[in-house]
């Protein structure tokens, strides 16, 4: 086992840490005030290729590894949540999919323009009724001559509105539940397909999620995904890569979280002296770069696991879950260090704080994770 990153890798950090702190960390804190969609920086994440960083530069991507896609959403996360998820949707939910059980045809519209991000790509699996359950969902599609007529609606879609495509899981047997799943790439502007206004959400502010409404939409049988009835797979597969990327957001979140104790614990002066020459201060230091440091491994394996093409799902629901809980853990300790002035909006810990909560949930709550991690167990794939 590898626990050194490369120096390709560690390229992509500082790229991308400069990156981050030059255009991403100037307009953060008011972008999240503001619920404002950071526009201005879509366009240098794709110059940077951040939008398309595992693809193939066959079709307009960096071909990077999986381990320097963590890297990089760690990076933004680090400065930026938002940016972060913006990011590891159109990589890991939209392009993987496309690239990965999308025909050549399919690769040259739906992948290329954006792996290049000239557009931006989402995924449509969660319902009003179907969240951990996704089998659950009553989207569906019933084929008619050379098209399948779309019906039904989607919840807490990330790039959602922003979006050029969407990945929509929907049934094309209902009869068969998850194995009458399919996946359309639905376009915007066809007709009967609209979408909500962003939901007003804790954190994650200036990233934009929506709820999305199919009414009669006329989807080409050319925008079908793999086979009819192969929907849940493909979803479940791309949530096992989808998950390294919200551990590494979640891992961002908490390295901030760490970084922002520290400087705060040596310039705050209490008793007489900086608040970090108290134990109490220290200790809670040490663990958040413990777990820090054990999530961050976690993560990378995963990642590895993922370039060495061996299984590595049950890794990816080990990291995203013990990341999350991290950040979670990590932000409310960055609150407490911080005191009241944790508490306002004049210091970024509450935004860490409400941001680090979405991790836990998204892509699998945790819960679900344990159930993957779990289930792996007993079945003997994982030691
Ligand atoms: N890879 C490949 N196949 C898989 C798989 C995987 N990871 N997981 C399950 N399958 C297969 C099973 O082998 C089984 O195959 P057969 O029909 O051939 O036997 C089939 O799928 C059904 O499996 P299960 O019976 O285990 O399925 P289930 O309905 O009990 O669900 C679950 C399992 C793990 C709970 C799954 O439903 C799950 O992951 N739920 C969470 C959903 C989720 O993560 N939603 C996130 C929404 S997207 C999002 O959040 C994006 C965002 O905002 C940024």
């Amino acid at each position: 086992m590898q626990f050194e990153t490369t120096p390709e890798q560690d390229l992509i950090r500082q790229t991308v840490r400069e990156f981050a702190e030059k255009n991403v960390r100037p307009i953060a804190a008011k972008a999240d005030q503001e619920k404002r969609w950071p526009a201005e920086n879509i366009p240098k994440m794709a110059e940077l290729g951040l939008l398309g960083l595992n693809t193939d530069p066959a079709l307009g991507g960096a071909g990077a590894d999986m381990v320097s896609y963590a890297i990089a959403i760690e990076e933004l996360s680090r400065v930026c949540a938002s940016h972060g998820v913006i990011a590891s949707v159109n990589n890991s939910l939209y392009l993987w999919p496309v690239t990965t059980f999308g025909t050549d045809a399919q690769k040259q519209k739906f992948a290329t323009p954006y792996a290049q991000g000239k557009k931006l790509g989402a995924y449509g699996l969660s319902e009003p009724v179907a969240g951990s359950d996704p089998a659950g969902g009553q989207s569906t599609a019933q084929k008619k001559g050379d098209v399948y007529v779309l019906n039904g609606q989607k919840n807490f879609i990330t790039n959602g509105g922003h979006a050029d495509t969407v990945i929509v899981f929907c049934k094309t047997d209902p009869a068969q539940r998850h194995k009458g799943m399919s996946a359309l790439l639905v376009e915007k502007g066809m007709p009967g397909f609209t979408w909500s206004e962003p939901e007003h959400k804790v954190g994650i502010r200036a990233a934009h999620s929506t709820q999305l409404y199919f009414d009669n939409v006329e989807v080409p049988k050319e925008n079908l995904l793999g086979k009819e009835g192969d929907g849940f797979k493909i979803a479940m597969k791309t949530l096992d890569g989808g998950r390294i990327g919200i551990a590494a957001q979640a891992l961002g979140i908490a390295q901030a979280c760490l970084e922002e104790s520290v400087a705060y614990a040596k310039e705050r002066e209490q008793f007489g002296k900086p608040i970090a020459d108290f134990q109490a201060i220290q200790f809670k230091l040490a663990d958040m770069a413990m777990r820090i440091q054990a999530s961050r491994l976690l993560t990378y394996q995963a990642a590895a696991l993922k370039d060495a093409g061996k299984s590595y799902g049950p890794a990816a629901a080990m990291a995203k879950c013990f990341a999350g809980d991290t950040a979670m853990w990590a932000a409310t300790e960055c609150v407490q260090i911080h005191g009241g002035n944790g508490y306002t909006t004049d210091y970024a810990a509450e935004r860490h704080f409400r941001d680090a909560k979405i991790t836990q949930i998204y892509e699998g709550t945790n819960e679900i994770q344990r159930v993957v991690v779990g289930g792996a167990l007993l079945k003997g794939d994982l030691r």
